[in-house]
């Protein structure tokens, strides 16, 4: 069997382990000490209790049902329990959707540049894939008009990702609105990455989650982003297509059917601390957005950006004499890390955003590494 470095994973061996970061998509990583204390100060002991002493044995395929009743409580009548399926992960859901619903007689539409799952798990599936570039000059959003043209009579699948990584940015309820009715008139599955909902920087643009708006939609979350505990290693779907979630349930039964009982409980317990966790990572993110706002203004001659409106995340397109991959190992060699735009296309589309690299500052460090990329810049803007 053949097998190619994901593109995804290709910075690692340049900017892994760098003290000065820039590079993660995440909200600041919550410990478990903090995590207790929050479950303890709302006086839910018994929930302590249950993780001290839970049994080990399986859990239950597709995730126990105080977990899925839980998750269900994010979104609308529609959604209860038996709409939820929990996963090792959101990278696993996504995978195991495309897998449940797609054969290589199917043709299935993404978008590029974006998390490299995203864009090819429809592809792993073995369906047949159109990539629609987005650009930076209509904000990072989607045009209907290019999706209508990409239609097939094959069409079964419709990929989007929003809040979107790596921009930040985020559709209308409108354009929301106009994907659904080309998907309903199409008779597509819709499935909307919703990682990075919640962490809109005014709630008031928060859309619908597509498993409520929308009876083919599929809503994909993991508690990685907002919640600050990828290290909890708990995803789902949310979606009112009871069929699908069965063949999803028969796809996963081959990988990982159940998580483990510990990460169950820990996302119970990060869940119902929502309240807390959101309020204090949105207060980093407005504070780190402000900073580079400031940045971004005085160097605007090298840097420029569609200003992300939620998430962690934002694309900044570099106007100096190298690509993204020559500016991100200068940085790495300065102990800084950022995400060069190979990270997010695949080649084939690689040249048209060489310019490009993704900054996350959802971490409570972000601003040291600022002060580190200031004097970079400062050191070699003369050259540039
Ligand atoms: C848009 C998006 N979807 C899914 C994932 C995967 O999430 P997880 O870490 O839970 O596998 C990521 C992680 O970076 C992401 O950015």
């Amino acid at each position: 069997m053949s097998f190619k470095v994901p593109w995804s994973k290709q910075h690692k061996t340049i900017t892994g382990g760098l003290p000065l970061s820039f590079s993660n998509s995440y909200t600041e990583p919550l410990s478990m000490p903090e995590l207790v204390e929050l479950t303890r100060a709302r006086g839910d002991h018994a929930l302590v209790d249950a993780f001290d002493q839970h049994g080990l044995e399986y859990t239950a395929n597709g995730g126990s049902l105080d977990l899925r009743q839980t998750i269900a409580g994010l979104y609308g009548n529609a959604i209860g329990a038996d709409n939820i399926l929990v996963f090792c992960g959101g990278q696993v859901a996504l995978q195991t959707c495309a897998f449940a619903l797609l054969t290589r007689a199917d043709h299935a539409i993404v978008f590029t540049p974006g998390y490299q799952s995203v864009q090819q798990a429809p592809l792993f599936a073995g369906a047949d894939v159109t990539t629609i570039p987005l650009q930076a000059e209509n904000g990072w959003q989607i045009q209907p008009d290019e999706v209508e043209a990409a239609m097939r009579s094959n069409t079964r699948y419709l990929v989007i990702n929003e809040p979107f990584n790596p921009a930040g940015s985020l559709m209308s309820r409108r354009l929301q609105g106009d994907l659904i009715a080309l998907a309903e008139r199409h008779n597509l599955h819709l499935l909307s990455d919703e990682a990075y909902r919640l962490l809109e920087h005014d709630p008031r643009t928060r859309l619908p989650a597509m498993a409520d708006a929308y009876p083919r939609g599929i809503s994909l979350c993991t508690l990685s982003k907002p919640w600050g505990a990828c290290g909890v290693t708990i995803g789902w779907l949310a979606l009112q297509d009871t069929a699908l979630r069965q063949a999803c349930i028969d796809v996963q039964y081959f990988g990982s059917a159940c998580p483990g009982r510990a990460s169950e409980l820990q996302a119970i317990m990060t869940l119902r601390a929502s309240d807390a966790i959101l309020k204090k990572n949105l207060a980093i993110i407005a504070h780190n957005l402000h900073l580079l706002d400031e940045f971004f203004q005085r160097y605007s001659k090298f840097f420029q950006w569609v200003r992300p409106t939620a998430g962690a995340v934002g694309y900044v397109k570099f106007s100096g004499p190298m690509s993204s991959a020559a500016l991100g190992k200068a940085l790495a060699d300065a102990g800084i890390s950022i995400k060069p735009a190979y990270v997010f296309s695949d080649p084939a589309y690689a040249d048209a955003y060489r310019d490009y690299f993704r900054i996350g500052f959802g971490e409570a460090s972000m601003p040291k590494a600022l002060v580190a990329l200031q004097r970079f810049v400062e050191e070699h803007q003369h050259s540039w």
